[in-house]
């Protein structure tokens, strides 16, 4: 399967900003070791960051028109408690998307408890640090 990582605002700066939240790898570390995992499954990634909403609604428009992918991991940051564009972006697609956080959502603030995304995604996986990202390819390939 080939499988589009999307990253949001403020993703870049991973390993560098709320160490103790975010951890201390790098967005570059992360992808990394998510590229390893897809392609010791016999599956391919790319990857794709963005602080721009609107460059973000442009790429699932892309996946979608071009059909690039299979599936998309998708930590929109901040952007998945308010942005309608991003939701009416992912509900007019036909690729399944995850959202993916880094952090326990649920645990956090209570504007960080609610998702705009949640509903037209295909799941959801929170609180397991970069391994969430691992845990949403798994969820989207399936056991076979
Ligand atoms: C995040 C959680 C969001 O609430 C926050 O705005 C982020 C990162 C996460 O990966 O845990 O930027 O999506």
């Amino acid at each position: 399967m080939k499988f589009l990582v999307m990253n949001g605002v403020n993703l870049n700066l991973t390993g560098m900003r709320e160490k103790g939240v975010y951890g201390t790898e790098t967005l570059e570390e992360i992808n990394a070791k998510i590229k390893a995992f897809a392609e010791n499954n016999g599956d391919s990634v790319d990857f794709y960051q963005s602080n721009i909403e609107g460059e973000l609604v442009n790429k699932l428009h892309e996946a979608y028109l071009q059909k690039t992918c299979d599936g998309i991991l998708f930590n929109a940051g901040a952007y998945t408690h308010y942005s309608y564009a991003l939701r009416d972006a992912i509900a007019a697609i036909d690729i399944p998307v995850v959202e993916v956080h880094m952090s326990n959502v649920h645990a956090r603030e209570e504007f960080r408890h609610v998702s705009v995304l949640s509903e037209v995604c295909k799941g959801v996986v929170s609180g397991f640090g970069a391994a969430s990202y691992v845990a949403a390819l798994v969820g989207l390939k399936g056991i076979n």
